[in-house]
């Protein structure tokens, strides 16, 4: 592919239309993708940017079904959502699209009719596991069981989420229907496969011909390779998804790998339709280069099967790059939906109107590219507090304000240029050759830190110059030194743009400024002298302690529920035989009085009525029970416990209590009235 191709199609993951969107999306996909999007818009690149939400496979049927809705109305409420999310949040598709459309269902079935009249597909009776309790065959996540690579006794039937493994059900040990929880059955049944192990010379050669692509992915697609690759199921016996279109297929459909990626292309077509565009040109065409965005998860099908797909059908370009990241992960744990352990889009928009950005720049700033990161809401405050405040907003205000205080908001002409504007403006112009660079890489953390030393070399420009002293005595320096200073602003609204796109809105709007294409950035011509700006405001407002406080603690109230649901009842203690029991005097009395014991958090001494005569039991539930309520009640008690003396006080007996899984206390009490002194057993 030659370094400048006519035109690009880049795609971003059509995530499963069964939850929301969280920062581990968007760090690992969708914001390297939208960044790399606007970068080639600002060099006035044609480019198409195409996603949308997948909609068929186990996991949306598997979701609706715990929702008590139809899949349809599953993956419509989530569409709506998600989509809506990537808008607020700056993420500029051409299109979103959905899988479950009219037009996917045809272009999907067209595309699997040309393979199966080419004689592409292998038509293989096998035995498959099925659910005797629930009637249907298991599929891919509706079986989990032990992943035979690693032994993660959670893998999935399609996927090892430990070990990364591509998995089929019948590989997994003791598999369980997720369904029923029963063990399933082998049965027969006829689907249709992709021969990938025929394929893997031609797979191979395409693989070993991108050696630019990042280790992470080339790493994956080795792997794959030297394992030796195995034909492939494209067909499910499933009810929901795409309808097999060929005779003597009835009850099954589409594997969901099979038409998501088909997903990009169906969703290209509907754009250009819309756009008056050939849809042809994005796909068909040897001078258009693929980009596939993607998370780690999603390697294999992008870069070995989707690629097999496009080989067999033959009219297709195949992916010029796959930059998959790694995963980013949360306050020290992994991000899970289950767990509602995530940071999501649509609370972060909701919570923080105005700060889109700044979960961007925490975001990029420490995106996972070679290897899994971690986002803390301490980062995130700092990243704010010291780079977009103090770097970034600081320089382009200063600028501003001097400009008004200096020249009544008009961009001064330079006069004389000395060494350091000189030297300065030389940096400013190799700048945005060294961000483009690394953005045509897919290195984005580099491009946004050169991004910031844009910011930076304007500080050190304006710490240097002092155009606040020079002034008094030299009216014609300050007017080059904010001509420079205003150079670079004009430089760094176009550079931070791709990162940053409601800031660099603002710093236009402020500069007076429509937006600018990249040729522009560092050149003398980013901004005119004689130019009137308008108001500065601020770019970026500090984020207090407090703030990141909340968002801790309401992870960390997560954390709790999580672990409290997780726990497991107390071991059970060794067995004893019934005369062991029998040895036990249990009773039933009416506690008369009660009064907290000094000196003691935790006890309460009781008076009771037992039946016989009075007896004093001292007892550990001050922190459940106040005294005024214990009056009155009756309780169970070992009435034969030695007695033992407690705080200076004689302890008569023991009151029985059931201990909660959050540590608290209730009592064990008959749950009608019953005399005092009736034996339990
Ligand atoms: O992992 C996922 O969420 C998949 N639905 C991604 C599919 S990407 C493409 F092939 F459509
Ligand atoms: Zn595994």
């Amino acid at each position: 592919m030659s370094d400048s191709p006519k035109r690009y199609t880049v795609t971003a993951a059509l995530i499963y239309a069964n939850g929301p969107i969280h920062i581990g999306h968007l760090a690992g996909c969708y914001l390297p993708a939208d960044v790399y999007v606007r970068y080639l818009r600002a060099k006035g690149k044609d480019v198409a940017f195409i996603s949308g939400t997948d909609e068929h496979g186990v996991p949306i049927t598997i979701k609706a079904k715990k929702e008590g809705i139809s899949p349809q109305e599953l993956v419509d409420a989530y569409h709506k959502q998600i989509k809506q999310s990537f808008a607020d949040f700056g993420i500029g598709f051409d299109i979103y699209s959905q899988t479950s459309k009219p037009k996917h269902h045809k272009v999907s079935q067209d595309f699997f009719k040309k393979l199966y009249a080419d004689g592409h597909f292998l038509e293989e009776e096998t035995e498959q596991l099925y659910d005797e309790v629930a009637g249907q065959f298991l599929a891919d996540r509706y079986v989990v069981g032990e992943c035979p690579k690693c032994g993660n006794e959670n893998a999935y039937g399609d996927q090892c989420e430990r070990c990364g493994s591509a998995l089929s059900p019948m590989e997994l040990k003791n598999p369980k229907s997720t369904l029923s929880g029963s063990s399933p059955v082998k049965k027969r049944t006829k689907n249709w496969y992709l021969p990938l192990d025929k394929m893997q010379p031609e797979i191979e050669k395409y693989v070993f011909s991108h050696p630019e692509w990042k280790s992470n992915v080339a790493g994956q697609c080795k792997s794959w390779l030297n394992d030796g690759l195995k034909p492939r199921a494209m067909t499910r016996d499933l009810d929901w998804g795409i309808k097999v279109p060929v005779e003597g297929a009835d009850g099954k459909v589409l594997y969901v790998w099979f038409d998501a990626p088909i997903g990009y292309i169906t969703f290209t077509q509907e754009w250009a339709e819309r756009e008056g565009k050939d849809w042809k040109d994005y796909w068909q065409n040897e001078e258009t280069k693929l980009v596939h965005f993607i998370g780690k998860d999603n390697i294999v099908f992008h870069c070995i099967i989707f690629p097999a797909m496009l080989m067999a059908h033959g009219d297709y370009v195949l992916a010029d790059n796959v930059p998959a990241n790694e995963f980013m992960n949360l306050e020290g744990d992994k991000i899970s939906t289950s767990r509602n352990w995530a940071v999501w889009l649509h609370e972060y928009l909701e919570e923080f109107p105005g700060k889109e950005d700044v979960l961007r720049y925490a975001l990029a700033s420490n995106a996972p590219e070679t290897k899994d990161s971690e986002f803390t809401w301490k980062d995130w405050q700092s990243k704010n507090n010291s780079e977009l405040v103090g770097i970034l907003g600081n320089f382009v205000n200063r600028t501003l304000v001097l400009t008004h205080k200096y020249f009544e908001g008009e961009i001064p002409a330079c006069v004389t240029l000395e060494k350091i504007d000189e030297d300065t403006l030389a940096q400013l112009a190799q700048l945005p050759c060294d961000i483009s660079k690394a953005l045509k890489n897919f290195k984005f953390r580099e491009a946004l830190a050169l991004t910031m030393d844009v910011a930076r070399l304007g500080n050190k420009y304006l710490a240097d110059t002092e155009p606040w002293k020079v002034i008094k005595n030299n009216p014609d320096r300050v007017k080059t030194i904010l001509n420079i200073s205003a150079q670079i602003t004009a430089t760094l609204a176009i550079v931070c743009e791709p990162f940053l796109p409601f800031t660099s809105e603002k710093i236009n709007g402020m500069l007076g400024l429509d937006k600018r294409e990249w040729m522009h950035a560092g050149k003398a011509d980013a901004l005119e002298a004689g130019q009137q700006i308008g108001e500065a405001t601020l770019l970026f407002e500090k984020i207090e302690d407090e703030i990141v406080e909340k968002q801790v603690n309401k992870l960390l109230d997560t954390k709790k529920k999580n672990e409290l649901e997780n726990l497991k009842a107390p071991a059970l203690k060794e067995e004893i035989v019934f005369d062991d029991f029998m040895k036990l005097d249990l009773r039933v009395g009416t506690i008369l009085e009660a009064e907290p014991v000094k000196k003691s958090k935790k006890l309460l001494k009781f008076l009771i009525d037992d039946g016989f005569e009075k007896r004093t039991i001292l007892s550990g539930i001050a922190q459940h029970y106040s005294p005024e309520e214990m009056i009155g009640k009756q309780v169970t008690f070992v009435a034969n416990l030695a007695p033992r003396k407690m705080m200076g006080h004689l302890s008569q007996g023991m009151i029985l209590m059931a201990e909660n899984n959050d540590g608290t206390l209730a009592l064990v009490q008959p749950d009608k009235k019953v005399w005092n002194g009736g034996t339990v057993s």
